[in-house]
């Protein structure tokens, strides 16, 4: 029996060691390598630099030799990144392998559109498989590191990146982002063909006051935890590699030296072991914010607060090794962030790989038939007054108008440095393919989407004249777009409109199709326009895709991931808003833009523009009509340590296949702290047949419901609920049951 025992004992040990095998040999690892390393070595790889250009300098691969960095963004050739890593491995005094970074935001050499756009999508697999196919060309190149995805809820289209952002809600946000980081990272770090994600920016940058970026960010603790939190929780549960902070001051404190987020939350309260990096200069940016006296204060600050490595600006370099001599940062606090470092390099493999080979990435087929996917599932179809869409061969002869049906680089959006400009296939090119170069005449109407001049405009109302159907192609270039392009004014740019306007009088049908990186306010337009498509910027195949919409082989089934205000004045609009003491009501629906007209009643409204939105989130017309009826809830009570079945009908009442993103929300009706009129708490992309019809369930437990109360603790009130299974945000059928 002794032996029996010692030897199951045995067994259960070892199983445990070899279980746990490659956590505990990664730890064993890392401090077996720490141990070794200089503080000079130590602050080495707590510096992240851009300025490994092309060819690699010889004062770069001596500073390599010294362990100066231990990480590069943005940086050289794929030759120039084996070379140097080469030099690391073999000729520094450690060997320890550097870091490659880069911005692979939607895409690296092949373009997916924009995250807004993905987000309009609404299909978790394929996000998945975009971002595996990013990871996989960039690992190529010798990139093991991507700062994505971008995961800050935005509610504020003044904000030039809620280009990069999965929109305005936390549920929709943090599913997309467990599958971007799923996709980045595969199955594991170590697949040569992975890569590190990056949540970012940590956290409440999108909430920059008026939009503008880079602006303070003023957010109350429960709305953090309630909104902007979730999708970086997500992120840590789905073992997000690395954080990046944002550039803001939350609530007074800088993100890069906030104890409160990254001591306290991040690594308190979630208990994240990866590796956090600070945004580009954001660790010396706290002197101009005014909460550090100078460099070495930036480096204490940050270091203290738990930075772990310090991207392009120098002030670890040149203060962390007297802030330690000096004892104003402890040792330990060095060594905690070179071993989140080191985890991550041994993670990656970087220490059991031998150089990588000298890639190139190229588009291939399957790339380009997921780009070609990923931009058809985006486009959300806004408008379609009495069919027009999709186009019949009636519509002989087409009119494209407008300089972003022919422009690759403006199509593939922002952050797109490495996107093939020649691979692009733009809408102009694109229908003449299908439809026959003859069939398709083009006047662009402006040189650019900010070009005020009309000179080009008695050119596109002539193409307009000689053709059936008029396709518009407005929006926004790509330099409208992404990091500090915030706009007071969401408007189509330059003279967009007076070019619509003109084209309009020749009399034929228009179709509007608009390319933006954010909700743009264009009710007149949309008016007038027989039909309006939003491709957002669709990336590599955005043409392929935008022609076999209009043209009718494939339907529209984009849903919008964020509010469409009708105007900026309205912004921040978003649907998951309280209900107010003083809730407009249907009566006061309809006040046109820009005349006060019924200034009485006493509501939360405007009296020069409708209320509501321009278009709700979650909205998007398809070719066909979906119904949905019998919304039925499994118990009228749900007790705790239980969960309900929410289901509900839903018919395809058209003429052709299509496909429904159902939506489920929820409201809590009556609670200690005021809860939103809805909250999405699911969604299913359903393709119908004609005719065929489906019911779709959902299921709802405790936590589900649960809120931050004024303590601050995450609890469930029992009381009165109510249920969607919605088309959007304002439709849907509803249900009522009570949380005991
Ligand atoms: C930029 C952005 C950040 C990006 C970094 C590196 O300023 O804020 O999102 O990853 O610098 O390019």
């Amino acid at each position: 029996m002794h032996f029996l025992f010692w030897t199951a004992a045995g067994v259960l040990v070892a199983g445990t060691i070899l279980r746990a095998e490659p956590q505990i040999d990664v730890e064993n690892r890392v401090n077996a390598l720490l141990a070794r390393m200089t503080l000079d070595e130590k602050i080495g790889q707590m510096s992240q630099s851009t300025s490994m250009k092309t060819p690699l300098a010889e004062s770069i691969k001596a500073e390599i030799r010294a362990g100066r960095w231990g990480s590069f963004l943005n940086a050289g050739s794929p030759a120039d990144r084996a070379e140097a890593q080469r030099i690391a491995i073999h000729e520094s005094r450690l060997g320890i392998p550097l870091l490659f970074g880069r911005d692979v935001i939607h895409g690296y050499k092949t373009v997916f559109p924009i995250p807004l756009g993905q987000a309009a999508t609404w299909d978790r697999e394929l996000v998945e498989q975009a971002a595996r196919e990013a990871a996989t060309e960039a690992a190529t190149e010798g990139i093991r590191w991507t700062f994505a995805p971008m995961i800050d809820i935005a509610r504020d289209p003044r904000w030039g990146r809620v280009a990069e952002s999965l929109g305005e809600d936390p549920y929709l946000a943090s599913a997309l982002a467990t599958a971007m980081v799923r996709g980045f990272q595969g199955k594991s770090l170590a697949d040569a063909l992975s890569v590190a994600a990056c949540a970012k920016h940590f956290v409440g940058y999108g909430a920059a006051e008026a939009g503008r970026d880079y602006n303070s960010a003023w957010i109350p603790e429960i709305l953090l935890r309630e909104v902007y939190l979730p999708p970086f929780r997500a992120a840590r549960d789905s073992g997000v590699a690395t954080f990046m902070t944002g550039f803001e001051a939350l609530n007074g404190v800088p993100a890069t030296g906030n104890r409160f987020l990254l001591r306290d939350i991040l690594r308190g309260e979630w208990k994240y072991d990866g590796l956090v990096v600070s945004d580009y200069e954001a660790v010396t940016e706290m002197i101009r914010h005014g909460f550090a006296r100078d460099a070495s204060d930036a480096a204490r600050e940050a270091a203290t607060a738990g930075i772990d490595m310090e991207m392009v600006s120098t002030a670890y370099h040149d203060h962390l090794k007297s802030l330690v001599e000096r004892g104003a940062v402890e040792p330990a606090q060095i060594d905690a962030a070179v071993r989140n470092i080191l985890r991550l390099k041994f993670r990656l493999g970087l220490f059991d790989e031998q150089i990588p080979p000298v890639g190139e990435a190229k588009p291939n087929a399957e790339s380009l038939a997921l780009a070609e996917r990923a931009a058809l599932e985006s486009v959300v179809l806004l408008k379609n007054e009495s069919g027009l869409l999709p186009l019949t061969e009636a519509r002989r002869t087409v009119a494209v108008i407008g300089p972003l049906a022919d422009s690759p680089l403006d199509q593939m959006g922002t952050w797109t440095m490495d996107g093939l400009r020649d691979r692009v296939e733009t809408p102009l090119a694109a229908l003449r393919s299908i439809m026959g170069a003859d069939r398709v005449l083009y006047a662009p109407g402006l040189q650019t989407s900010r070009d005020t001049s009309d000179a080009g405009f008695a050119g596109a109302v002539d193409a307009a004249r000689r053709s059936d159907v008029v396709l518009l192609f407005l929006g926004e270039e790509q330099i409208l777009s992404g990091e500090a392009r915030s706009r007071a004014f969401l408007d189509l740019p330059g003279a967009q409109e007076a070019l619509f306007t003109n084209v309009l009088r020749a009399g034929k049908p228009v179709v509007v199709v608009i390319m933006a990186g954010r909700p743009l306010t264009f009710h007149s337009v949309a008016e007038r326009a027989r039909a309006v498509l939003y491709a957002w910027h669709p990336g590599t195949m955005g043409g392929p895709a935008i022609a076999q919409l209009l043209l009718g082989r494939r339907a529209p089934s984009g849903r919008l991931p964020i509010t469409f205000p009708r105007s900026v004045g309205q912004v921040p609009i978003y649907y998951a808003h309280l209900n107010t003491g003083r809730p407009p009501s249907e009566t006061e629906l309809g006040i046109p833009m820009g005349t006060p007209l019924r200034p009485e009643g006493y509501t939360s409204k405007y009296i020069d523009v409708d209320f509501t939105p321009e278009y709700p989130f979650g909205y998007g017309l398809s070719y066909t009509t979906f119904e949905y009826s019998n919304l039925t809830i499994s118990a009228p009570v749900l007790h705790a340590g239980q969960k309900l079945t929410v289901s509900a009908q839903i018919a395809n009442r058209g003429k052709r296949e299509g496909t429904e993103t159902v939506q489920f929300y929820v409201r809590d009706l009556v609670a200690s702290v005021v809860q939103p009129v809805r909250k999405l708490r699911g969604f299913e992309r359903v393709t119908l047949q004609a005719g065929e019809s489906r019911t779709v369930s959902f299921t709802l437990t405790p936590q589900d419901l649960a809120f931050y109360n004024q303590q601050m603790k995450l609890v469930t009130e029992p009381g009165k609920f109510q249920v969607w299974i919605a088309p959007d945000a304002v439709r849907g059928a509803m249900g009522e049951f009570e949380l005991q």
